[in-house]
């Protein structure tokens, strides 16, 4: 039976590498962007020529309209979501002292309100169908909070908790929900960080390297796949021993 899986914020980083990491021509794919449509549609390309049924949907989830307008779409297009990984998060990094009320509020308006509006669409489908899998972005800042990233650590420690509350509620209706706590990952969320400091940070890692997207994504793929039917409500830390919870 054919599944539809929707990707937030799959133009880049590790949403891309996750849908590029998809190869069951029994899925359909929904890449969702907020600003680089050339990229989400060249990952659209690239599944379509290896038989996927794929869009590129633009949506900035913060916005509960713009998420509606894409789960309408959705609908029309595939009849619903089965798979929902909730990947689109921001980032920034500023002493706390001055993290701006604006600051605050648009770093929760995605990586925690666009998380809420996506699920909560995508459950009207799955609970209907008593069959779903729900995978979110956390971080190992989530787990561990990052000196100057105290509100990006809160968004991701919120992403937890909502996580295994979800897998507690949803598991008697055969929803598994987990999510993934990356460590650093060569994106460019954090490209534009100087190289000193990525290097001081990889020198910290047990691996002593920073992951690649790939390695996320196939954590990713794992725990959408019938391989992970007994996984739920569990954070999976992949950041090469640098937090071991
Ligand atoms: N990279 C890391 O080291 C790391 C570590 C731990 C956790 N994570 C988490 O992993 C997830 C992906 O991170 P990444 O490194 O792949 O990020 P990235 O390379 O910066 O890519 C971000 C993606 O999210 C999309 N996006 C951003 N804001 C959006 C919005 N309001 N609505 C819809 N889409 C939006 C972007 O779309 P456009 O291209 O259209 O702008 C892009 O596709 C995030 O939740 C992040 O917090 C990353």
């Amino acid at each position: 039976m054919r599944k539809t899986i929707l990707i937030t914020g799959s133009s880049r980083g590790i949403g891309r590498a996750t849908a590029l990491s998809l190869n069951d021509t029994n899925l359909n794919v929904v890449v969702n962007y907020k600003e680089q449509k050339e990229k989400a549609e060249e990952v659209v390309t690239i599944l379509r020529t290896r038989g996927l049924n794929a869009i590129a949907i633009q949506a900035d989830i913060s916005k509960f309209e713009q998420v509606e307008n894409m789960f309408k779409q959705i609908k029309d297009t595939f009849g619903g979501v089965d798979i929902l990984v909730n990947n689109a998060g921001i980032a920034s990094v500023a002493f706390c002292q001055d993290v701006s009320i604006e600051m605050w509020h648009e770093i929760f308006a995605v990586n925690v309100d666009g998380m809420f509006y996506c699920t909560k669409l995508a459950l009207e489908n799955m609970i209907s169908k008593k069959s779903g899998v729900i995978v979110n972005l956390a971080s190992i800042w989530g787990q561990t909070g990052g000196s100057m990233e105290s509100h990006y650590s809160a968004t991701k420690g919120a992403i937890m908790s909502y996580t295994k509350a979800l897998a507690s509620e949803l598991g008697p209706s055969n929803i598994r929900v987990n999510a993934v706590a990356p460590g650093g990952i060569f994106t460019d969320m954090i490209a534009g960080l100087p190289k000193p400091a990525l290097d001081a940070y990889a020198s910290e890692v047990p691996l002593l390297r920073i992951g690649e997207p790939n390695e996320i994504a196939n954590t990713i793929k794992f725990l959408i796949s019938d391989d992970a039917s007994y996984i739920t409500g569990q954070i999976i830390a992949v950041n090469g021993g640098h937090y071991m919870g």
